[in-house]
C-alpha cells in the first residue's frame, strides 16, 4: 500500500527534431509512460515531461536541404511528434522544445555558474573544415578510408568494418559528406567543460549501489580509460544557442539537450502552477528525479549531466534508467525488409495497446535489447489479452445482462479466488515499481488462467439450463466479472484504452485502491466486444506500407548521389592502377570474435587469396560459396586483428543489410582482368 505521497519527476530522452518517431523510439516512451501512469494511479504526485531536441548540425542541414528555415522544420516535426505520442497514449504533462526561451535562460544560467566556478576552459584545436560549404565538419560528416583496415566509406569516428576508433583527421582520402569536397585542417578555439574535476563525485555515485549493474560496469570502464575534458562549443554556422560573450561560438547540442528536461518542467510550472520548479531542482530537494534513456546515450546522462548539475549547484538525478534497443524479427530494423516502422505507420494499422502490452510483457529493469517478433507479437497479444483476460468477461457478461438484468449478485459466498487475486496487488505493484513489467504481466496472466479454469470447471452454461440453479450461476458469473475487473485494474497503466472501455462496461472508475473492494449488487452496462484479435493481415499491410514509404523519396534531396556525391575527377592512368579481377569464392566462413567480418578464400584461377570482408551483416557464408565476384587484386596486404587480408571484394550500398557484392555475367572465368 502506498505510504506517504511521493513527489516524482520523470523524463524520457528528447527525440531529435530531424525525423519522425519510429517504433524503436517508442520503447522508452512507453516504458516511462507505464511507470508514470502506475505512480499516478497509486495517488503519487508524478510529472512526466519531454521536449524535442531541436539543435545541432543535422537539423541545420536538413532544413537547408528542404529549403526552409530550421525554425519551420522543428515546428513541423514537433507537431508530428506530439501527434504520434498522443495517439500512442503517451501522457506527457508537458511537451516543449530545447529551442525555447526557458532553455536558453537555463543553459546560460548553468553555463555561467560553471564558468564562475572555474569549470570552463578554452583551447585551440584542429578540426576538418569543408572549404566549399564553409563549415567545420562533425565526425559523422566526414567519410573516407579506415586508417587501420582500409575499408572505404567509413565515418570520421569509427570503422564499421574492423571496429577501429580514430579521429577524423586520421581518415585516408577524407571527403565532406555535405559537399563532397576534400576537407582541410583548420584551427579554432573551443570551450571545454572540466569533466575530470567531477571524477570522485561520479565514482561515489557509481558505488552507491542504486545504479543498474550494466550501467555501473560501463562507468567503471570509462573511469579506467580516464575522463576527458568535454568539448562544449561549436563554430558558426550552427543551429543552437550562441555562447554568451563568445560571438560565433554555439553551445554543442548535447550541452543544452538535457537542460531541456529542466526547461520543459519550468514551462509546465509557469503555465499550469501544478508544481514548484525550485522544489524539484534545488540542492536539497526531497522530490525524486528519474531519467529514462536508451543505452546509446548513457555517457551523456551518467557522466556529463550529473557533473553539470553538480557544478551549477542543482540537485542530482535520483537515478538514470537505461533500456536496450529494439530489434524487429531478430535483426536491426531494416528499411528494405519493411521493419523500419514509423509510429504513424503502426497507428494506421494497429491499436497502440497491443504494442504497449507486448513491450510490457518483455520489459525488465535490465538493459537488454528487446526483439519485436511480429508473429510472436500477434500470437502473444491474442493469447493473453484477448484469449485469457477479455475472455473471462465474455464468458460471464451475457448471463449477467440476459438473466440477471445486468446486475451482479448481492452476495458472494466463495471468496477463495477473489482473495488470491486481491493479494496479488502487492507483488504486482512491487514489480511495476521496480520496472519488472514482464514479471507483473506474468503474474496477471497466471491469474487469468486460474479465472478461466474456474469458469470452465463450473460450467455456468450447463447450470443455467436448470432454473433451480440460477442463483448459483449468478454467483459464478459475478465472481468471474470481479476476477476480470481485478486483472484489468492491474493492467490499467499498460493498456489505458482497453481499461477505459472496461470501466465503461463496469460503470465504474478505477483507482489502484479499487482492488480492495469487490463489486456486488452493482449494475453493469451491456457488454460489447472489448478488444479485437490482431489480424496478421494487418501486420503484413503495415510492413508493406513501411517498405513503400522507404522506397519513395521522403523529401527533396534524399537520393543516393545527394547522400554520397560523386568523387573528384581522375585520369585514366589513375584508374588503370587498380587491378580488378574476377574471383571465385571458394570458401566463406565466420571469424571468431568479429561482428562484421567474413573470411573469404578467393580463387583467381591459379592463386588463392584470403580476404576479410565486412559483409557479414548482409550475407551468410553458405550463400556466397561457389559465387563469382570482383576483387581488387593488387591492393597492398593489410594486417588485421584476425590475420592478413590480401585484397578486397567490391560491394555497393550504404552498409548493414544493404550491401550488395558484385557478380559478373555468366561465363566470366576466375582470374580474368576487368578493364
Ligand atoms: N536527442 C537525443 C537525446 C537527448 S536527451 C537529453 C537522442 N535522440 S534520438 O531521437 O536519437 O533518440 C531518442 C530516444 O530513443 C533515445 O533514448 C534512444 O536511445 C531511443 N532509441 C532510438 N532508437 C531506438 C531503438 N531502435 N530501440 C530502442 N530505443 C531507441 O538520442
Ligand atoms: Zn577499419
Amino acid at each position: 500500500m502506498p505510504t506517504a505521497t511521493r513527489k516524482i519527476l520523470v523524463t524520457n530522452a528528447l527525440p531529435y527534431a530531424n525525423g519522425p518517431i519510429h517504433i524503436g523510439h517508442m520503447l522508452g516512451y512507453i516504458q516511462a509512460d507505464i511507470w508514470v501512469r502506475f505512480q499516478k494511479f497509486r495517488g503519487h504526485e508524478c510529472h512526466y515531461v519531454c521536449a524535442d531536441d531541436a539543435h545541432g548540425t543535422p537539423i541545420m542541414l536538413k532544413a537547408q536541404q528542404l529549403g526552409i528555415e530550421p525554425e519551420q522544420l522543428i515546428a513541423e516535426v514537433k507537431q508530428a511528434h506530439q501527434a504520434d505520442f498522443a495517439d500512442f497514449h503517451i501522457e506527457f504533462d508537458n511537451y516543449h522544445s530545447t529551442h525555447s526561451d526557458e532553455n536558453r535562460e537555463l543553459s546560460e544560467l548553468i553555463y555561467g555558474r560553471l564558468r564562475e566556478q572555474g569549470y570552463i576552459h578554452t583551447k585551440t584545436i584542429e578540426q576538418l573544415y569543408d572549404p566549399q560549404k564553409q563549415m567545420f565538419l562533425p565526425d559523422r560528416f566526414v567519410k573516407g578510408d579506415c586508417p587501420k583496415c582500409g575499408a572505404t566509406e567509413q565515418y570520421g569516428d569509427n570503422c564499421d568494418v574492423c571496429g577501429a576508433t580514430y579521429s577524423p583527421t586520421e581518415l585516408l582520402n577524407p571527403k565532406s559528406a555535405v559537399s563532397g569536397a576534400t576537407p582541410e585542417l583548420r584551427q579554432s578555439e573551443h570551450y571545454f567543460f572540466d569533466l575530470p574535476a567531477f571524477e570522485s563525485m561520479l565514482k561515489e555515485w557509481t558505488r552507491s549501489g542504486s545504479l543498474q549493474e550494466e550501467m555501473a560496469n560501463k562507468l567503471n570502464e570509462w573511469f579506467e580509460s580516464g575522463l576527458q575534458m568535454w568539448d562544449i562549443s561549436r563554430d558558426a554556422p550552427y543551429f543552437g544557442f550562441e555562447i554568451p560573450d563568445a560571438p560565433g561560438k554555439y553551445f554543442y547540442v548535447w550541452l543544452d539537450a538535457p537542460i531541456g528536461y529542466m526547461s520543459s518542467f519550468k514551462h509546465y510550472c509557469d503555465t499550469t502552477q501544478k508544481a514548484n520548479f525550485d522544489q524539484y531542482w534545488q540542492l536539497d530537494s526531497d522530490a525524486e528525479l528519474y531519467h529514462f534513456i536508451g543505452k546509446d546515450i548513457i555517457y551523456f546522462h551518467s557522466l556529463f549531466w550529473p557533473a553539470m548539475l553538480k557544478g551549477a549547484n542543482f540537485r542530482q538525478p535520483t537515478n538514470v534508467w537505461a533500456h536496450g534497443f529494439i530489434t524487429v524479427n531478430g535483426t536491426k530494423m531494416s528499411k528494405s525488409k519493411g521493419t523500419f516502422i514509423m509510429a504513424r505507420t503502426y497507428l494506421d494499422h494497429l491499436d497502440p495497446d497491443y504494442l504497449r502490452y507486448y513491450f510490457a510483457a518483455k520489459l525488465t529493469s535490465r538493459i537488454d535489447d528487446l526483439d519485436l517478433n511480429l508473429t510472436d507479437f500477434a500470437q502473444r497479444v491474442n493469447a493473453d489479452l484477448v484469449g485469457k483476460v477479455v475472455n473471462i468477461a465474455s464468458r460471464c457478461a451475457s448471463f449477467i445482462s440476459k438473466k440477471f438484468d445486468g446486475k451482479l449478485a448481492a452476495e458472494i459466498h466463495d471468496h477463495s479466488l477473489l482473495n488470491e487475486f486481491q493479494a496479488a496487488a502487492e507483488p504486482i505493484a512491487d514489480a511495476f515499481e521496480k520496472r519488472e513489467f514482464a514479471k507483473a504481466m506474468r503474474e496477471v496472466m497466471a491469474l487469468a488462467d486460474k479465472a478461466n479454469f474456474y469458469i470452465a470447471e463450473k460450467e455456468p452454461w450447463q447450470l443455467i439450463k436448470d432454473p433451480a440453479r440460477a442463483a448459483e450461476v449468478h454467483e459464478i458469473c459475478s465472481i468471474g466479472i470481479n476476477l476480470f475487473r481485478l486483472l484489468m485494474i492491474y493492467l490499467t497503466p499498460v493498456v489505458p484504452t482497453l481499461a477505459q472501455r472496461v470501466q465503461e462496461f463496469l460503470n465504474e472508475e478505477f483507482q489502484w485502491e479499487s482492488h480492495q473492494s469487490i463489486l456486488t449488487n452493482h449494475t453493469v452496462r451491456p457488454f460489447n466486444a472489448l478488444l479485437q484479435r490482431i489480424d496478421m493481415e494487418k501486420v503484413n499491410a503495415m510492413i508493406e506500407d513501411s517498405k513503400q514509404q522507404n522506397e519513395a523519396p521522403v523529401s527533396t534531396g534524399n537520393g543516393e548521389l545527394e547522400r554520397d556525391p560523386i568523387s573528384p575527377e581522375i585520369q585514366f592512368d589513375d584508374f588503370a592502377k587498380v587491378d580488378l579481377r574476377v574471383a571465385l569464392i571458394a570458401n566463406a566462413e565466420h571469424v571468431e570474435g568479429a561482428d562484421k567480418l567474413l573470411k573469404l578464400t578467393l580463387d583467381l584461377g591459379g592463386e588463392t587469396r584470403t580476404v576479410f570482408a565486412g559483409i557479414k551483416s548482409a550475407y551468410s557464408p553458405e550463400k556466397l560459396i561457389g559465387q563469382h565476384t570482383v576483387m581488387v587484386a593488387n591492393l597492398a596486404p593489410r594486417k588485421m586483428r584476425f590475420g592478413l587480408s590480401e585484397g578486397m571484394v567490391l560491394a555497393a550500398g550504404p552498409g548493414g543489410e544493404e550491401l550488395y557484392i558484385l557478380n559478373p555475367h555468366e561465363g566470366a572465368q576466375p582470374g580474368m582482368r576487368i578493364k
